[in-house]
């Protein structure tokens, strides 16, 4: 059997993916300042890792892929939104990213808070009304399922109690667990609202989208908790040890300004070993659904995996 070709299935998703963006912007006039401010940041050349994931997981589980692609999409805008917000000075204050510049460097402050806010709105409104742009979409049950999962897991219990957790362990490490057992645990829950949330929610929505059984849920929910954590570790191994020219955006600013990360508790080795470790959890899991044609089917789902701990941006 050939070896999987991740990198032209990753390519052609991406380009699936930005071509359904560019169309959720045809109703808005591209010249305001609103519309070119959240385009800077959307179109900027993402990785697209969670639409990749929703479509995969789709396709896993026997579905079209496209069924998938509107959650794919608002999750995407999400995910923009919450870059753009972690980058503005009163966050993490950084002038670089998806090799742009960020986007209240290249606007202002103000803007860039309005173009966050744009996204995330959005999203939800093409999730509720997906036929401006989308040929095929799941029924208004499954859809209302989606914005009740994705909300969840990008609001008050998800990444945004994860950016909140990040701030005050940065602004006030003195009251962090001293034990490193402690502290493991902390980190874990950090990441796990931060990235994982979003990440675990990008499967989930693929799943549900393809209208997908109980079990399916369960090992594929296994699978998406593994490889979020997973994301992060890389994410901070990568600030340690990553090109800025290749990743887009800056390295080295976790060490600066002391942060709490698992390079910093484990080291850089340790991280890679408990990267390793999730990912081959994460597979685990899905060897566990036993499903006719998952195992096949399933293929770019076991790739993305490897890829999340072996990327370099
Ligand atoms: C970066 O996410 C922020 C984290 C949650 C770790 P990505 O690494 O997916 O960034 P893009 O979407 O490719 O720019
Ligand atoms: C970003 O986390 C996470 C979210 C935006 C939710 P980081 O601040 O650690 O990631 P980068 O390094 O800026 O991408
Ligand atoms: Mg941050
Ligand atoms: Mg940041």
């Amino acid at each position: 059997m050939s070896p999987f070709d991740l990198s032209g299935y990753l390519s052609r998703n991406r380009k699936l993916v930005d071509t359904a963006l560019i169309s959720v912007f045809d109703e808005f006039d591209r010249q305001r300042e609103l519309v070119r401010a959240m385009t800077h940041s959307l179109m900027a050349g993402g990785k697209r890792v969670r639409p990749a994931l929703a479509l995969a997981t789709a396709s896993a589980l026997g579905a079209d892929p496209l069924i998938a692609l509107p959650a794919a999409c608002a999750i995407e805008m999400i995910h923009t939104y919450s870059l753009i917000h972690d980058d503005l000075p009163a966050m993490d204050d950084d002038d670089l990213r998806r090799g742009v510049p960020t986007c209240h460097k290249q606007f202002c402050e103000a803007t860039a808070i309005l173009a966050g806010d744009g996204l995330l709105t959005h999203a939800f409104h093409i999730l509720a009304a997906p036929g401006s742009c989308f040929t095929v979409f799941p029924d208004a049950g499954i859809r209302l399922i989606l914005v009740e999962k994705i909300s969840a897991a990008a609001g008050v219990n998800g990444m945004v109690e994860g950016q909140m957790l990040d701030m005050q362990a940065e602004k006030n490490p003195d009251a962090l667990p001293l034990d490193s057992q402690d502290a493991l645990a902390h980190l874990k829950k950090i990441h796990r609202h931060k990235t994982g949330a979003m990440i675990e929610v990008s499967v989930a929505s693929g799943a549900i989208s393809a209208g997908a059984d109980k079990d399916a849920l369960t090992a594929l929910g296994t699978y998406a908790q593994n490889i979020g954590l997973a994301f992060q570790v890389m994410d901070d191994i990568l600030n340690v040890e990553g090109d800025p020219e290749v990743m887009g955006k800056a390295a080295g600013s976790d060490a600066l300004h002391d942060k709490m990360t698992f390079p910093a508790i484990l080291g850089l080795g340790g991280s890679k070993d408990f990267s390793r470790q999730l990912v081959a959890d994460a597979l685990e899991a899905l060897d566990s659904y036993r499903e006719k044609d998952f195992k096949k089917n399933s293929e770019p789902l076991r790739a993305i995996a490897g890829y999340i701990i072996n990327r370099n941006r």
